[in-house]
């Protein structure tokens, strides 16, 4: 069954734990912790003092997406303040294959991502190796922009290989993602859908998850 995952990029800050119950409440089981470093994206988020924190208030998978210059520098400090599943982009880093192996040595979920320019075909060695893949359907940096409809393709075909060679991985989809495009990218194959916008900018993210989980679990129905 597809899973929605609420971004908390585009939560209030200055009352993350509510908001976090909120998503919890409605039935959350995975939240997408974004970390930008104002170099490999062009904006600056959060980092391992509110992971720490975060960590210490829910025990829900922590979804952490590294949109990092140097990822293989910051592993290990992300594993031990909680991650449960990080994702590093494919595009920064030059040794991938180990990376994955040494996320997953720490018992973690290993992830790549690719940006909206960045190919299936950059992960063909790697297909067998990580753990999930998450496809940007926005350039990274910034909630709240408009999803790049082209990325239903990419899911297809990573959808088609995982089929082909008989693969485990799950997609993952983060960027623009709201209840016009849900239906749409659970029919192309994904299992991860990241929403931040669509479920933090309402009066009740916990309302705005269900809604959105909902459209996904029925989509998911119609899919098998
Ligand atoms: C963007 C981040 C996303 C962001 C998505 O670089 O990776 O996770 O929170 O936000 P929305 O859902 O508003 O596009
Ligand atoms: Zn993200």
């Amino acid at each position: 069954m597809a899973q929605v995952l609420p971004s908390i990029l585009a939560a209030d800050f200055t009352r993350l734990g509510d908001e976090i119950r909120s998503v919890e409440t409605g039935g959350a089981r995975m939240l997408h912790f974004d970390v930008m470093d104002g170099h490999f994206v062009p904006n600056l988020s959060m980092g391992i003092p509110v992971l720490k924190s975060v960590r210490r208030i829910t025990k829900l998978t922590l979804d952490v997406h590294l949109m990092i210059s140097n990822p293989d520098a910051m592993l290990q400090a992300f594993l031990e303040a909680g991650a449960d599943q990080l994702s590093v982009h494919q595009e920064v880093c030059p040794h991938l294959h180990r990376t994955l192996r040494a996320i997953q040595a720490e018992g973690a979920r290993a992830g790549v991502v690719l940006n909206p320019s960045t190919p299936v075909a950059a992960l063909e060695e790697v297909l067998d190796v990580m753990d999930f893949v998450l496809v940007m359907s926005v350039n990274p940096g910034f909630g709240g922009q408009r999803f790049i409809p082209r990325s239903l393709d990419k899911i297809r075909k990573l959808r088609d290989l995982r089929e082909q060679y008989s693969l485990a991985y799950q997609i993952q989809v983060d960027g623009g993602v709201s209840q016009a495009n849900v239906a749409d990218l659970v029919q192309a194959g994904c299992d991860w859908l990241v929403a931040g916008s669509s479920v933090f900018d309402s009066a009740d993210p916990g309302g705005a998850f269900q809604a959105l989980q909902r459209e996904a679990e029925l989509a998911s129905m119609a899919r098998v």
